[in-house]
């Protein structure tokens, strides 16, 4: 019998791979927790056993297999690296389609486990209260939260999205995470103590709720039952659902003259029912940031609504404000040579941007390019989110640090991270590479050349693993 000492997915998925490797069976292994919480994300012995154990690895895993088993680790059940093992080896060595028969003892377990898990980080994103710490550093929002399950790595990068320009941290008994505007920072779990009082912030609370409070949305009933009792009895706005529901019709109204303020974003806007039709027919009409004053139009994305590959730039430029349509000016040139370099069709392909209107400056005689800031790309985010969820992508690709920051992580970098498959709240194999406009703005025709064949080598990557995907095989 081998024992192994197990704490994360990454830890799991080196030693699964190795044993796997030797044929090792289920019945001959056996995987325990660590006792002691000291090492527990030692990211540095992760890295390393992963490696060692991808340098040498031929096994193929099924994505949707790994996807399932990175949100399972978190769970508690001290049984989970045990179970993911045995449904690893009975996929690859006896039953590829085993994750369909759900009647499955195993199958139905981890489902169970995975439901958990999600529901868990669901919970986490709507329950976690921030107060306001003032100290010498300046203004710090901290929140306690006790998760059921070990999710706060798969459920912290919603809050870096949602807040990205304020100091935050979340404390749970696992472990901390900082947010300092630009990454996200793991350390020691804490104990409740370690979490501010109450204080003032009750009041700040209150009042966002009473703001963004929107009274025809409300089910107390739903509410209620969702949350459970040790969440509600910390829920400031709890009280105050009895007044808010008597002054209903005044904030109605209020909300409706305050559309056009500054707290907006694309989700006043969105279709009630999400289809294609209703969804560009609203995206015309979109008022959720200031861009639309300047702008020609929307662009909204364009290709097949069944599209297995979903690309995201950054937002139309000057020849697409125009036209209306995504990608047809300078840069769109540049990335239908190197999709064609990369053996791909871009009329399979379904082409947006994580901005839908232009942002420009004005000089003599031209209109020049601005970034969108994050906030802009953020109030943009709901049209995008609500395209990948109507098409469902295998491979979604971010062209640029702009896609790739509203959809992986605010502080992601090209040039650090492109060419990774990673999994993302979109798409299960998500990658980032460069935009075709930073061929266009390389200063010689050499970096030129070297930025373009990074660009086609990551395309070519997107092709080998939509045939993985087809084939139902990953390595
Ligand atoms: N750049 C982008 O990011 N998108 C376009 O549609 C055109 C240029
Ligand atoms: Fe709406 Fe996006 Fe245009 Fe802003 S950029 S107005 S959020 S479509």
């Amino acid at each position: 019998m081998q024992t192994y000492t197990v704490e994360t997915f990454e830890e799991w998925r080196g030693i699964a791979r190795q044993l796997l490797r030797s044929r090792v069976s289920p019945g001959d292994v056996c995987f325990h927790e660590q006792s002691s919480q000291g090492s527990l994300f030692d990211a540095a012995q992760e890295e390393q056993s992963v490696a060692a154990a991808e340098a040498t690895t031929v096994i193929s895993v099924p994505p949707k297999f790994l996807n399932l088993a990175r949100v399972v680790a978190c769970h508690r059940d001290p049984d989970r690296f045990q179970l993911l093992y045995r449904l690893l080896w009975r996929l690859t060595t006896l039953d590829s389609r085993l994750l369909e028969v759900h009647t499955d003892d195993d199958v139905y377990q981890v489902r169970r486990m995975e439901k958990a898990v999600r529901r868990d980080i669901h919970k986490m994103h709507a329950f976690v209260r921030f107060r306001k710490v003032i100290s010498e550093e300046g203004e710090q929002f901290i929140a306690w939260h006790r998760p059921d399950h070990r999710i706060v790595r798969l459920a912290v990068p919603f809050f870096a999205r949602r807040f990205p320009a304020m100091n935050w941290a979340i404390l749970t008994p696992d472990e901390s995470v900082v947010w300092n505007q630009t990454e996200l920072v793991y350390g020691p779990g804490c104990s409740q103590r370690d979490a501010p009082a109450p204080d003032e912030l009750e009041d700040l609370w209150r009042t966002y709720y009473g703001a963004i409070f929107n009274p025809a949305r409300i089910k107390l009933k739903a509410m209620v039952r969702e949350m459970p009792l040790r969440h509600w009895k910390t829920l400031p706005e709890t009280e105050i659902i009895q007044e808010l529901l008597d002054d209903a019709p005044r904030r109605v109204a209020e909300m409706i003259a305050r559309q056009e303020g500054h707290a907006r974003s694309a989700a006043d806007h969105l279709p009630a029912e999400l289809t294609w039709d209703a969804l560009r027919d609203a995206a015309v009409i979109c008022r959720g940031c200031d861009l639309y004053r300047d702008a020609t139009q929307t662009v909204f994305g364009e290709g097949p609504t069944d599209a297995r590959i979903v690309l995201v730039g950054e937002q139309p430029g000057d020849s697409e404000d125009i036209a209306g349509r995504p990608f047809v000016g300078p840069a769109g040139d540049v990335l239908n040579d190197a999709l064609a370099q990369a053996g791909l069709n871009r009329a399979e392909i379904y082409v947006t941007n994580a901005v839908k209107h232009f942002k420009f400056e004005r000089s003599e005689t031209r209109r020049l390019h601005q970034k969108p800031s994050a906030r802009e790309a953020s109030a943009c985010r709901p049209w995008i989110e609500a395209e990948l969820k109507l098409i469902k992508p295998d491979i979604l690709v971010c062209l640029g640090a702009t896609a790739a920051q509203s959809l992986i992580a605010p502080g992601f970098s090209i040039t650090r991270q492109r060419g990774e498959f990673l999994p993302s709240d979109w798409c299960g194999s998500t990658i980032a590479t460069y935009h075709p406009s930073a061929i266009l703005r390389s200063p010689t025709p050499a970096q030129r050349q070297a930025t373009l064949s990074l660009l086609v080598d990551d395309l070519v990557r997107v092709r080998a693993r939509l045939n993985e995907i087809t084939h139902g095989t990953v390595s």
